[in-house]
């Protein structure tokens, strides 16, 4: 085909040229564009293409074999064309993602978007760092306990009135010998660490604990962190040093606190320390001293139950109730806020 080669329809229109065509299908701007050309040419009806090939009729044979060839071969170079073009517009160059689709990763995002630790994590941190100063480790332990060590071994035996105290979360088992618990205290983290490690010791654990209670100052589920520490000539005075340590470290340094003696079967003696609170005491069971620790000697059949002679090694043990210390620090009248995920709330801390 010539670079003027020109097609005349016999149907009256204007004179058209597939170069013509040819350059405005290279120059259709979108889609859309492109179907208005592709009509013009194609259309059944009036289209262009459709035309000419019609009027192939009306030729002589001589000419009609000719013109044949060179409309069939315009009509397939046209089709590829807009197939093609069809494609380009369809996909955007990398150009027209650049200017259309900026992605600016320099913006800053606004400040109150910021996540944070929720703050018993971050509590419990601060305990972690202060205990470790101490010289404490800290060992990590499973919720889910056996009775054994959530009970029998710290001297709570099956029948014993103590275990009502701590209403206990059972968990169905196959085999009803298992009997499973979610731990209601991290005591039997005592044990654990007694029989994998060999005093001189001084550990905290710190974790989840589970019992059914719910009020302002019960939660079903809670955090604790267990404290023990054993040697040849620890004392109930080390004991009570580290308590108000830890209490004015983590409380605060002006905290009102009472110590008391408790009853717990793994420890003898044993001690509850409460602390001076502003909660709401008509809504609460606790009036204005809420208990926040229960500590003690450990119990000489504790260590025994360890493989630890307590002629040799004594020492004491500790567990503290991580959420009701918050509450006194930040003075939160109700414990079940914790969990609620409000961030009305969260976003004070
Ligand atoms: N485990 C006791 C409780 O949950 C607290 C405690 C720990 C008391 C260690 C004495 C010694 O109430």
């Amino acid at each position: 085909m010539t670079e003027n080669a020109t097609l005349h329809t016999d149907m009256g229109e204007s004179p058209s040229s597939w170069q013509d065509f040819e350059r405005r299908l290279q120059a259709a701007k979108s889609v859309d564009d492109l179907a208005s050309i592709e009509q013009e040419l194609f259309g059944r009806k009036a289209g262009a293409m459709m035309m000419a090939l019609k009027s192939l009729h009306d030729r002589n044979p001589d000419d009609r074999r000719k013109a044949a060839e060179e409309l069939n071969t315009w009509k397939r170079q046209l089709e590829e064309l807009i197939v093609q073009r069809r494609r380009d517009l369809a996909s955007p160059s990398e150009e027209m993602l650049r200017s259309s689709d900026r992605i600016d990763v320099s913006l800053e995002l606004p400040q109150h978007e910021h996540g944070h630790l929720h703050l018993i994590p971050e509590f419990i941190r601060s305990v972690e760092e202060v205990f470790g100063r101490m010289g404490f480790d800290i060992a990590d332990g499973p919720e889910i306990e056996t009775e054994e060590y959530n009970f029998n071994l710290l001297n709570i035996p099956r029948d014993h009135p103590a275990r009502d105290a701590q209403d206990t979360f059972w968990l169905k088992t196959k085999n009803p010998e298992d009997r499973l618990l979610l731990r209601t205290q991290t005591s039997p983290m005592q044990i654990r660490y007694m029989q994998s490690h060999k005093p001189p010791l001084r550990v905290i654990a710190p974790g989840k604990v589970y019992r059914k209670d719910s009020d302002a100052t019960h939660s079903p589920m809670f955090h604790q962190f267990e404290g023990l520490m054993i040697g040849e000539d620890v004392t109930l005075a080390n004991m009570k040093a580290i308590m108000i340590t830890a209490i004015r470290e983590l409380v605060s340094p002006t905290a009102e606190f009472r110590f008391r003696t408790g009853f717990f079967p793994f420890v003898e003696p044993g001690l509850e320390v409460d602390m001076r609170w502003q909660g709401d005491e008509e809504d609460s069971r606790e009036g204005k001293w809420l208990e926040v620790v229960g500590c003690g000697m450990v119990h000489p059949n504790v260590l025994k139950n360890c493989g630890i002679d307590p002629k040799k090694y004594q020492g004491f043990a500790f567990g503290f109730g991580v959420e009701r210390m918050i509450m006194i620090k930040h003075q939160i009248p109700d414990l079940r806020a914790f969990f609620l995920g409000d961030l009305r709330f969260l976003r004070q801390f």
